[in-house]
C-alpha cells in the first residue's frame, strides 16, 4: 500500500532555520543579537518544557534569551510590571507570556499591555487585527508554521476549499484569516467548522485541504476525508497508553492510520506541526529585531 506523503515539521522547520541563521548572523554583524524573553508565572509541567525547549533553540540560533520564572502566587500588578519592564527593554526585541496564567491573573489585561511591536505571539487585538486586514505585524506561531508546511511542501492553495475544524484563538480562527487573504500559500476558500457545527462529515468531505484544531484524539476518521485529500493535523492530546513507559501518549485529532490510506498527505503527531511553533516563533523574533535595527 502506497499511503498518504508525510508532512513533517522536523524537515519543514530545518530549512526555515537555516534561512534564519543567515538573517542572525546578519544582523549580529551589524551589532544586533536577536532577543526573546519568556515569562512563565508557577510551574505547570508542560509550560515548563515548552518555556525550557524557547531558550534552548534561542542558545542553539545564537539569539539572546531571557527566561523568568515567576511564583504561582504572583500579583497581577507585578506582572504588569515585569510587562513594562521588557517592553522598555532594547535587548528584548520579542517576548511572551506563557499561557494559561494563574486564574487570579486577567490574561487579556495581560496581553493589552505587550508593546505590539514585540508581541511575537501575535496575540495582542491589534496585530490580530492587522492581520486580519491582511497588513500583519506578525502572524501568530503555530497557523503560521501551518503555512510553511503547506508552501514548503508544494501544495497549491489558491482556489482550493480548505476547511478548519476549530475555532479558538490560537489555531482555528487565525489560520481561516490567513487562508483566505490574498497571496502565497493561501487565496483559498475557506470554511470554519467547529463542535456546533450540523453534519461535520458531510463538511469535512469538502476539503481539499482539511486542517483541525479541535482537541478530540483521533476524531477525524478515514470516512470524513475526501479521497486525495490534504490533511493537516494540530491536535495534541495526551491519552492513557499502558504500554508506554510514561502510561501516556501524544495523539492528533486525526485519527492518523486509516486517513493516511485516503489522504494524499497528512501531517503525523507527532513529528508534523509540533516543531512548526518554536520555529515561527523565532522567525517572528528575527523579524522584530530587524525591524528594530533598522528604526535604531
Ligand atoms: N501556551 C500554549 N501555547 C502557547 C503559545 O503559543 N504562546 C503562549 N504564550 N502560551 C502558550
Amino acid at each position: 500500500m502506497t499511503g498518504a506523503r508525510l508532512i513533517l515539521g522536523k524537515d519543514v522547520s530545518d530549512s526555515i532555520y537555516s534561512e534564519l541563521a543567515i538573517r542572525i548572523e546578519a544582523l549580529r554583524g551589524r551589532g544586533t543579537v536577536p532577543g526573546l524573553a519568556v515569562v512563565l508565572v508557577g510551574n505547570d509541567p508542560a509550560s515548563e518544557v515548552y518555556v525550557r525547549m524557547k531558550g534552548r533553540k534561542c542558545e542553539e540560533l545564537g539569539m539572546h534569551s531571557v527566561t523568568t520564572v515567576l511564583p504561582e502566587d504572583t500579583t497581577q500588578e507585578k506582572l504588569l510590571e515585569k510587562v513594562g519592564e521588557l517592553n522598555g527593554d532594547s535587548s528584548v526585541h520579542g517576548f511572551l507570556i506563557q499561557l494559561p496564567l494563574p486564574s487570579h491573573i486577567d490574561e487579556k489585561t495581560v496581553i493589552n499591555a505587550i508593546d505590539p511591536r514585540k508581541d511575537v505571539d501575535c496575540f495582542h487585538p491589534l496585530n490580530v487585527g492587522k492581520m486580519l486586514i491582511g497588513e500583519p505585524e506578525f502572524l501568530p506561531a503555530t497557523p503560521a508554521g501551518v503555512q510553511q508546511m503547506l508552501i514548503r511542501s508544494g501544495i497549491e492553495t489558491e482556489g482550493k476549499h480548505v476547511v478548519v475544524v476549530g475555532r479558538s484563538n490560537i489555531v482555528g480562527k487565525p489560520i481561516a484569516a490567513m487562508m483566505m487573504q490574498k497571496g502565497d500559500g493561501a487565496d483559498s476558500t475557506v470554511t470554519v467548522a467547529h463542535s456546533r457545527t450540523e453534519d461535520l462529515p458531510s463538511v469535512t468531505r469538502q476539503a481539499d485541504i482539511l486542517i483541525v484544531a479541535m482537541g478530540r484524539p483521533n476524531f477525524i476518521t478515514a470516512d470524513m476525508v475526501k479521497e486525495g485529500a490534504v490533511v493537516i493535523d494540530v491536535g495534541t492530546n495526551r491519552i492513557d497508553d499502558p504500554n508506554s513507559p510514561k502510561g501516556q501518549r501524544l495523539v492528533g485529532d486525526v485519527d492518523f492510520e486509516s486517513v493516511r490510506n485516503k489522504a494524499s498527505a497528512v501531517s503525523p503527531v507527532p513529528g508534523g506541526v509540533g516543531p512548526m511553533t518554536i520555529c515561527m516563533l523565532m522567525a517572528n523574533t528575527v523579524a522584530a529585531a530587524e525591524r528594530a535595527a533598522v528604526s535604531r
